[in-house]
């Protein structure tokens, strides 16, 4: 148990992504409709006493890394108490989140001091105007006053999601990467992927490839080692620049081959993979009250039958049953 496990494909499992809620205090066009999505009932969300056990549990069987997400993480009451207790598991070694921002800039100390180390914060714009467009909420300086505030009390590097869309936000892609020089942020560019409301939207994919030759017009990028446990960026930085610069080709280059992630849903279901409805619910078992064994096996039975990968491309969108804010990304 020492040692993390591996799966069916010899990738070693050891980052938990963990969907805290499902509910957001945004709309994001290519996440739910306007009127929002109909949100899960409490009793069928885990109790942070439930998670904790869980992830203790996923913590024996090898996982060292966890990122919490939503729907949007910091609008569940509780959520700092809850990390100062993932915080006292030892073999944790990093406790990340992935916000929306809108509450940042309050959180932003307490999260630091209650053992967050890093933090990604979706931006798909620069522009005021645009922000309130895609994410139908006008809290754009709110967002970006939360970022400063992060970096403030020393959450580095901060990561900025940008999902990029053909005739939306593609004419800002030169001045996030510009920004790389003079903030210390790793700007991340996002391939949609034909998941929840973005179904609709795909005809606005730009592909890795494309982002990567525009941002090349600003001088040359050297590509970084990625980070220890990390995620499916591939990171670049352009030449003198204070921050680096990210694409995820969820589509078009996909990283299944190395994926080392499970995913937790705030109604305790395990996933292995995000595209893949296969779940194990560990709710039930835990609610009709099994052991610690039980339940590790059932963790043990999803690690080891982790999906393959996806087959998605641009012609093959397939529809999950989940929508992406009761996935967490
Ligand atoms: P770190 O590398 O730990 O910083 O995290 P991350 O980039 O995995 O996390 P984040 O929550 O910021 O996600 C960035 C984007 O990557 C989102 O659009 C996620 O949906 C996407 N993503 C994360 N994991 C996977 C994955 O396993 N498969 C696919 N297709 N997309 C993923
Ligand atoms: N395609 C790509 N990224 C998405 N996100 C949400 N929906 C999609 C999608 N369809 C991103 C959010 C957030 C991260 C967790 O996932 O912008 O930054
Ligand atoms: Fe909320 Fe994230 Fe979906 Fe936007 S992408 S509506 S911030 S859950």
């Amino acid at each position: 148990q020492e040692t993390p496990l591996l799966d069916r494909h010899h990738r070693t499992i050891n980052y938990l992504r963990l969907s805290i809620t499902d509910r957001c205090n945004l709309r994001c066009v290519y996440c739910m409709p306007e009127e929002g999505i109909s949100f899960l009932p409490h009793k069928e969300i885990l109790t942070y006493e439930e998670m904790l056990r869980l992830v203790e549990l996923c913590v024996a069987n090898g996982i060292r890394k966890i990122r919490l997400t939503g729907g949007e993480p910091l609008v569940r009451k509780g959520v700092i108490g809850f990390i100062e207790k993932l915080n006292k598991i030892e073999k944790l070694k990093e406790i990340t989140l992935t916000t929306n921002g809108v509450l940042l800039k309050e959180f932003a100390r307490d999260l630091r001091k209650s053992g967050i180390c890093r933090i990604n914060v979706s931006m798909d714009t620069l522009k005021p105007e645009k922000f309130n467009a895609i994410t139908r909420r006008p809290l754009f300086e709110r967002v970006w006053e939360g970022i400063e505030e992060a970096e403030s009390v020393g959450m580095a590097p901060i990561k900025l999601n940008v999902v990029a869309m053909k005739g939306f936000n593609d004419d800002e892609i030169l001045d996030f990467a510009r920004l790389t020089h003079r903030k210390p942020y790793h700007v991340r560019f996002i391939e949609m992927m034909p998941i929840g409301a973005a179904d609709a939207r795909m005809k606005g994919f730009i592909s890795r490839q494309e982002i990567l030759e525009r941002i090349s017009s600003l001088g040359s990028l050297h590509r970084l080692e990625p980070e220890l446990m990390a995620g499916p960026a591939e990171v670049y930085a352009l030449e003198g620049a204070k921050g680096k610069i990210g694409v995820i080709g969820a589509l078009s280059h996909h990283f299944c081959a190395t994926c080392n992630r499970l995913r937790l849903t705030a109604d305790g279901q395990l996933r292995g993979c995000l595209f893949s409805d296969k779940e194990t619910d560990l709710k039930t078992a835990l609610r009709q009250g099994k052991d610690d064994g039980y339940l590790s096996d059932l963790i043990r039975d999803t690690i080891l039958n982790k999906p393959k990968g996806h087959n998605l491309d641009l012609n093959n969108p397939r529809k999950c049953v989940r929508p992406m804010s009761r996935i967490g990304g």
